[in-house]
């Protein structure tokens, strides 16, 4: 268990917790994007937290894999891929943000700040230069909240996948300079 501050913790997400994190995931990620799919959202939570897919990601190299813990209670998950490159930016040292997702409960409390902070100190400490990650544009609270914490523009793409609404398509990617 890592301790963020004394309500907010970390606890690695083990092999045996795949059906928790399915259910978590579940509950969590359609209120914040099931309008973006033509199917509330389903067919993506079904294929990213399928029990395949989960202990692939949890099997792969430099990889931190969290539930994020708020007063003792599961209300999120965060990942994190040390040495991930950001297509077209060289600098060494690089870190993906891979996912954050805390319940609706939670938001707007200053969790996702405090994770995000606790994530750049980490790096820093171990000679990281740069966190990035990537964000849905038609997504407004998780765009403002990476620039707020001072994350800049360095790409974009449009994601192809069947059953997303064509006008939500676009994903950018944000980056920052630790230092
Ligand atoms: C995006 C997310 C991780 C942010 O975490 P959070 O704990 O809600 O955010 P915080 O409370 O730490 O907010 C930090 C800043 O972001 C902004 N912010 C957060 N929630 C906001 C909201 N609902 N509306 C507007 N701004 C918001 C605030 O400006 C805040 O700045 P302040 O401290 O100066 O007030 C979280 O809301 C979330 O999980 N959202 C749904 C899933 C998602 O989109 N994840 C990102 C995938 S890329």
């Amino acid at each position: 268990m890592i301790e963020i501050t004394s309500n907010i913790s970390l606890q690695s997400i083990k092999t045996s917790d795949h059906e928790l994190l399915f259910s978590l995931m579940k509950e969590i990620y359609p209120p914040a994007y099931s309008h973006f799919w033509e199917d509330d959202g389903t067919w993506y939570v079904n294929t990213q937290y399928s029990k395949e897919h989960i202990l692939k990601e949890l099997s792969e190299e430099k990889n931190d894999y969290y539930f994020v813990l708020f007063k003792n209670e599961i209300i999120g998950n965060f990942r994190i891929i040390w040495d991930k490159k950001l297509e077209g930016l060289s600098t060494e040292k690089q870190v993906k943000l891979h996912r954050i997702y805390l319940h609706p409960k939670t938001h707007g409390n200053g969790i996702g700040k405090k994770l995000l902070s606790w994530l750049e100190e980490k790096a820093k400490n171990t000679h990281y230069e740069i966190i990035w990650l990537d964000a849905m544009n038609e997504q407004p609270q998780a765009f403002k909240f990476y620039k707020n914490l001072g994350f800049k523009y360095h790409s974009h793409e449009f994601l192809d996948f069947d059953l997303l609404h064509d006008d939500v398509r676009k994903m950018s990617q944000l980056y920052k300079k630790l230092g």
